[in-house]
């Protein structure tokens, strides 16, 4: 049988290859620790269930969606940006429902990019990014994340002729997998760069709301101008535990997003009105379960860090999403410790090579296991490494 050349370059998508190795340890039984997706492992609050419930039972949700999604679920969406982030956004023109942040992403790029085209993503970078943009044929252009940058992507290292031939520019954040944060006019600057140079900017707002410390994530839509260029996608998958719903929007430069809708009228009937209700219902508050799963993910983080320290490992505490991004011991490729764990430990962890190029040599630690199996998981490893 043929199948499309496009296939060909398209490496198995990293988590598909983890839970692969991780079912097979698991059958082989050996009791496997992960640290590795970002799956979260608490249940989605029960306010959100018994809503999504009461919406399931009522007839009038179970036909064909709208693509442009409903008007309460935008209006919710709108109230929320406005609330939250002080962002207007036109439920009507400005907003546009999506399966998780993870489809609109790579559609995005189906939406933008033509074959050839240059597509500006970091590296490291969630692996959509660049997927997404191979699978349409578009050139990548990595920027890299230097830790001495803070993970900020340096646009002057782009050449104006590159900037000239880009179409679109990928940020996020907070960051996966480096858990950076916004703490200055980043978001102005690539305003600015995207204006000169006509680049359609994305950004992704996955973890907005899983902040610690005192730490609150701006909107890429709250940058003056904005909107002009760019979109931002939002994810209730992490907030709220709702990694299997399947519910996310974006929001922003109408031209992008009615675009989408095009595209996606031809590939999917929408989202399950069912769920946009309770997308909505959701939006509109209380947010008490998102303040307890901050609360719990950063004791997470003190407890792997605390545990780290006392292996000689110092690493800073993020202040965004829910990850550790750490240097590999010397010796050690990410592929090679992330094996040698697995294989030793019986610990998942991700290699950060999995996120491009410039993720050699770090490892990205999920905070989504209860707390003592992530001390189990460090004392594992930690005598893994003396052995
Ligand atoms: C940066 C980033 N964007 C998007 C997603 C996917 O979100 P969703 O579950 O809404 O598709 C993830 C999930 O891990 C992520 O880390």
């Amino acid at each position: 049988m043929l199948f499309s050349r496009r296939m060909d370059d398209l490496a198995p998508y990293l988590f598909a290859e983890m839970e692969r190795k991780i079912a097979e340890k698991r059958q082989s039984g050996v009791d496997v620790i992960s640290l590795g997706i970002g799956d979260p492992d608490l249940p989605t609050p029960p306010y959100i269930v018994e809503e999504m419930q009461r919406q399931v039972a009522d007839p009038s949700n179970h036909r064909y969606p709208s693509n442009w999604g409903l008007a309460e679920y935008g209006e919710a969406a709108a109230g929320f940006y406005e609330r939250r982030f002080g962002v207007d956004i036109d439920p009507q023109k400005e907003f546009f429902p999506l399966l998780g942040a993870k489809e609109g992403l790579a559609h995005a790029c189906w939406a933008i990019l033509d074959p050839g085209d240059l597509a500006l993503v970091p590296d490291p970078g969630y692996p959509v990014y660049s997927g997404g943009s191979l699978i349409v044929g578009a050139e990548v252009r990595y920027l890299r994340l230097r830790p001495e940058k803070g993970f900020l992507a340096d646009l002057d290292e782009v050449s104006p002729e590159e900037a000239e031939r880009a179409k679109v520019l990928f940020i996020g954040y907070p960051n996966n997998p480096t858990a950076a944060i916004i703490e200055d006019d980043f978001f102005e600057r690539v305003v600015a760069f995207a204006k000169k140079y006509d680049v359609a900017v994305i950004h992704d707002n996955a973890y907005s709301e899983l902040t610690y410390d005192g730490y609150v994530a701006p909107s890429f839509l709250a940058a003056p101008g904005a909107k002009d260029v760019g979109v931002e996608f939002f994810s209730f998958s992490k907030p709220f535990n709702m990694t299997g719903w399947r519910l996310g929007f974006a929001v922003g430069n109408r031209d992008i997003l009615a675009q989408l809708w095009r595209l996606k009228t031809n590939l999917d009937s929408g989202v399950f009105d069912a769920l946009q209700r309770t997308g909505a219902f959701i939006l509109n508050g209380p947010w008490d379960s998102v303040t307890e799963m901050c609360d719990i993910y950063r004791r997470r983080r003190d407890l792997l860090a605390d545990a780290l320290t006392s292996v000689g490992v110092q690493v800073p505490r993020p202040r965004g999403t829910i990850y550790m991004w750490i240097p590999v011991p010397a010796g050690y490729t990410s592929a090679s410790f992330s094996e040698h764990v697995l294989e030793q430990a019986g610990v998942v962890v991700t290699p950060g090579s999995g996120y491009g190029p410039a993720g050699e040599g770090f490892i990205r630690l999920s905070l989504t296991t209860p707390d003592e199996r992530i001390a189990e998981a460090v004392d594992r490893i930690e005598h893994s490494l003396r052995l």
